[in-house]
């Protein structure tokens, strides 16, 4: 059947999961303490690290060559304390009383409970930690919040880095041979820096240009421009909230092929955590304000030649009267207006039920299965259509949400029509 590679290529044993040897074999070794009976300390171990290196892959290959039922919890998922012990307290507690099979505890996103308001659930789970009778495995991208140092101190910690370039075209080169796939090194190795370390991501892109192809050359890259553009718009902020000069703002713009009433939005939407000085932020909008002025009568009269002006007025304008920067890292945020407009509540709610079916077949969180996963599969579904099926069939997906998926390329068309719907600048 056709599948998803990144599940299809899942590691089936441990040894099969590349790069990060040391951690590996830690867990290993911490993993054959349990077998010979409950370890004195460090009963519950944390791996860490960045996205789609093969955290949660080393557990279930684990669990599959050593006979282990891993039971997956997401912390993410996790409302309060009560609902932490349901889901893992019992499960920890009982496996050795079932005797016949044995478990692993795998507890996903625990970063996620550090972010809640309510302690209940950390100190749940630190209980947890010490009572548990089985091996609990918990993981995290960023395991160091202020708030999870009570967990850090009882876990083992295990760091998982971005895999090395020449592991991920390893990797990539061996998919290839095993779906018999002709492609050069030229594009795997794009696909590698690409993927910055990200196995998950380089195969779901491996996959995605593919689109059912027996041969892939460069050109099949191209396709790849367009989900890059977030990114881009977010670098392209950065460096024109931080320029020195306006020739530095706007050379931000240069090269990136963004409708500019879009990127307009996104400074003016950042503009008020980007700059917290009031007077900065008042001299900023000034200059919005200008640039808002302009863009309107080019927009009016289709009088191109004026953009010229509006750029350096809201880039650089913006960038000089920024005197102050935030103490601390301020992250870039997709503009709420158009978050908004982009998921209506239908759509969130298709967008949920989606992520859910994802989330139960590729072992991760909904969070997860929305960020990491829903993109590539519209895009697959979208780009080859002997894969649609397939996939809808496998994830279960109702028609209204195969439909959802296939029109996921709309998505970028429709944040600039939905632009046009606010009427900022109808007047
Ligand atoms: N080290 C690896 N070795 C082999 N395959 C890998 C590795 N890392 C990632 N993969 C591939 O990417 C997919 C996702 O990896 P995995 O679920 O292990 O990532 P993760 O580190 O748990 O990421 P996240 O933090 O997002 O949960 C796997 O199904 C596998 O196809
Ligand atoms: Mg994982």
């Amino acid at each position: 059947m056709t599948e998803l590679w990144v599940e299809k290529y899942r590691p089936k044993r441990v040894v099969e999961v590349v790069g990060n040897r040391e951690s590996v074999e830690a867990f290993v070794k911490w993993m054959k303490q349990w077998e010979l009976g409950r370890p004195p300390e460090k009963r519950a171990v944390l791996l860490y690290g960045p996205a789609g290196v093969g955290k949660t892959s080393l557990v279930l290959a684990y669990g599959k060559e050593h006979g282990y039922d891993v039971v997956e919890v997401n912390a993410s998922d996790w409302r309060d304390e009560a609902r932490v012990k349901a889901v893992v307290g019992e499960s920890s507690l009982q496996a050795t009383l079932e005797g016949s099979t044995r478990k692993i505890i795998l507890v996903d996103e625990v970063d996620g409970i550090a972010g809640r308001e309510d302690a209940g659930g950390i100190a749940a789970l630190s209980k947890i930690i010490n009572e548990t009778r089985v091996p609990l495995v918990l993981v995290a991208n960023n395991p160091w919040d202020p708030k999870l140092a009570p967990i850090r101190e009882k876990c083992l910690m295990l760091e998982f880095r971005r895999l090395k370039k020449a592991e991920v075209v390893k990797r990539l080169k061996e998919i290839a041979e095993m779906e018999g796939i002709k492609v050069s090194d030229v594009v795997l190795e794009k696909l590698a820096e690409r993927s910055e370390g990200d196995l998950r991501s380089a195969i779901n892109d491996f996959q995605a240009i593919t689109g059912g192809r027996e041969m892939v050359d460069e050109r099949a890259l191209e396709a790849l421009g367009s989900r890059n553009r977030v990114r881009e718009i977010f670098d392209a902020l950065r460096m024109i909230f931080n320029a020195k000069s306006v020739r530095a703002a706007r050379a931000a713009l240069e090269g990136l092929e963004v409708d500019l009433d879009l990127v307009y939005t996104w400074i003016l939407d950042n503009a008020p955590e980007q700059i917290p000085d009031p007077e900065d932020l008042a001299e900023a909008f000034e200059a919005l304000a200008r640039a808002d002025l302009i863009l309107a009568r080019v927009n009016r009269k289709q009088e191109w030649k004026l953009m010229r002006y509006a750029i350096p007025v809201m880039t650089g304008g913006v960038a000089l009267a920024r005197k102050h920067k935030p103490s601390g890292f301020v992250k870039f945020t997709f503009p709420p207006r158009i978050r908004f407009l982009q998921a209506t509540s239908t759509e969130r709610e298709l967008r949920r039920s989606i992520a859910q079916k994802i989330a139960t077949k590729l072992h991760l969180s909904t969070t997860k299965a929305l960020s990491q996963m829903l993109p590539y599969i519209s895009f697959i579904m979208v780009n080859d259509g002997g894969m649609g099926e397939a996939l809808a069939r496998y994830f279960e997906f109702t028609p209204s949400e195969i439909n959802y998926l296939k029109g996921g390329k709309a998505e970028e068309v429709k944040v600039v029509k939905a632009r046009g719907r606010t009427g900022r600048r109808k007047s």
